[in-house]
């Protein structure tokens, strides 16, 4: 295991310092902005989330990224401490490092303070020696900093980078084979997740994504991962869609002032250059820009800590009726509904060939023309509604998954939330249908189910979408 480690240590390092195209360390985005003002971007982000081989995580973070926080009790003195430490992820092994947060974060690039040993059955946690601070009861501290995220990395990078690319920003080498593209965490948005309309993604969404994979995509399954080690992705997954999101609401922050586009039409109105970047460093100084990226993290965090709770959870409130024929009838008037109009999206066939298909030229979320008419999800890219008779589903397909669907639509793409719309009935109708759509009889080209399955159902295309 530790040789396996240390090569995969080597490998990644040797990656990183040759910076092959886009496996290069700096993982960032920072476009279009003037260099100045890239240079804060960097600066800011650097300091917040490090950088890949030293990954810093503030304890405002909602990641679980450290091996143990315990508490410091009665009775502790210097290098001696006793600790009430509950849910440590893995043993408290000597050499492990620790950080304070009751009192100050340890200063970073001083000499590590390090457990000597840890007597798990007296609570007693002995360091190599005393920290600058001294310890008081009621104290917090962390316990080995930042090593689930190491063990995340290197896994990451085995596992997933070349897809995700080193900054989870969806351009790794592989990507560009890739249609349906791996996603880019950035936005800190997922697309499959059980939480309700407008929600981030709960940890065990990403959970039931890595172990099954996305069916239809190139998203394959890591079913053979251990536990920890799935944990340990997550935490890093999490990770960067949070440092991703950072520097991205820096950017939008930042571009309506400082692009390269906004500062040339600021040149053109009779700014010059040096008096738009001296602008820029004051608004720094006076600390305006700061508050405002603080704020914007703040509410980040809070929306990935609101994701988390036991309420953010989709519970259907009542329990899904029969799939009798009755029901399936229901649903599909729903489907055909002007009201809902699944069928503007996915065909009246369910093939996913309906009229937004090829009618669709403004972006919903930009308002710009699109290059060619059709659906586009947050990332730009295009994408198709699904096929609904081929019965695969991305986002899992019990009964639970599609219920989930309909609710809160599928977040980043075109496909809305219906949940306010319907009663629960009528959500389980949908399912029930969505479900009997695959193997729905119908008389070919009138999309009517035949009085007795007397005619076979037209042949159905297997490619995916
Ligand atoms: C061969 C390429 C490939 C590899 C390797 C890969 N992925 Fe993906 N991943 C994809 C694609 C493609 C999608 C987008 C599917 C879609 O949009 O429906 C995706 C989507 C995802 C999503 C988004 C799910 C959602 O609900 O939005 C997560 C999370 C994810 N992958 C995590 C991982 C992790 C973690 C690993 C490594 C353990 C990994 N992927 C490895 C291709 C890959
Ligand atoms: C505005 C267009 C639009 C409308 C309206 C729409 N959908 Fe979708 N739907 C989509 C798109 C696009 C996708 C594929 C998203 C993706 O890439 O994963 C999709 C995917 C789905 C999926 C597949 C889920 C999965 O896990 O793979 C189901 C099921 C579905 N839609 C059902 C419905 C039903 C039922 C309705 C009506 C109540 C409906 N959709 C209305 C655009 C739409």
């Amino acid at each position: 295991m530790r040789s396996k480690l240390v090569a995969l240590v080597l490998c990644s390092g040797m990656l990183f310092v040759c910076g092959c195209g886009r496996t290069e360390p700096q993982f960032s985005y920072r476009e279009g902005l003037s260099p100045r003002v890239q240079e804060y971007v960097r600066t800011t982000v650097d300091e917040k989330f490090g950088t890949p081989h030293k990954i810093r995580v503030w304890d405002k973070l909602p990641i679980q990224a450290h091996t143990a926080l315990a508490t410091v009790g009665e009775g502790s003195k210097d290098n001696s401490l006793v600790v009430d430490i509950s849910g440590a992820s893995r043993p408290i092994e000597p050499g492990t490092e620790v950080v304070w947060v009751g009192g100050t974060i340890m200063p970073r690039g001083s000499a590590p303070v390090t457990v000597e040993a840890f007597t798990k059955d007296k609570n007693l946690l002995s360091l190599v020696a005393a920290p600058p601070a001294a310890p008081k009861a009621g104290d917090k501290i962390v316990i080995g900093p930042g090593q689930t995220l190491t063990h995340g990395r290197l896994l990451y990078a085995e596992h997933c980078q070349h897809c995700h690319g080193v900054a989870g920003d969806g351009q790794g080498p592989t990507a560009p084979y890739l249609n349906v593209r791996p996603r880019d965490y950035r936005k800190g948005l997922f697309k499959f997740t059980s939480t309700k309309e407008g929600m981030k993604a709960h940890r065990s969404d990403l959970a039931r994504v890595i172990e099954d994979g996305i069916p239809g995509t190139y998203m394959p399954s890591f079913k053979l991962l251990k536990p920890e080690e799935s944990h340990a992705i997550i935490e890093y997954v999490l990770f960067l869609a949070m440092r991703g999101e950072s520097e991205f609401q820096m950017n939008n922050l930042l571009a309506s002032d400082y692009s390269d586009a906004s500062v040339a039409n600021r040149i053109k109105d009779g700014e010059t250059q040096e008096k738009v970047i001296e602008e820029f460093v004051t608004r720094v100084k006076e600390g305006e820009i700061d508050e405002e990226v603080n704020q914007r993290n703040e509410k980040m965090i809070a929306d990935w800590v609101s994701a988390q709770a036991e309420d953010a959870v989709i519970v259907p409130k009542e329990k899904r009726n029969a799939s009798d024929e009755e029901s399936i009838k229901r649903g599909r008037e729903l489907y055909l509904s002007g009201n809902l109009n699944c069928v503007a999206c996915h065909g009246e066939s369910g093939l996913g060939d309906g009229v937004q298909t090829y009618s669709v030229t403004k972006n919903t979320d930009t308002g710009k023309d699109n290059v060619e008419p059709g659906l586009y999800d947050t990332w730009g890219n295009k994408l198709k509604p699904r096929n609904l008779r081929l019965g695969m589903y991305r986002g899992g397909r019990r009964p639970i998954d599609i219920y989930a669907r309909i609710e809160a639509g599928i977040k980043g793409t075109p496909m809305p939330a219906f949940g306010a719309k319907l009663t629960e009935q009528q959500k389980w109708d949908i399912v029930n249908y969505v479900l009997e759509l695959p193997h729905e009889l119908r008389t070919p080209g009138t999309g009517v189910a035949p009085a007795s399955p007397a005619t076979k159902p037209a042949p159905v295309a297997t490619t995916a979408h």
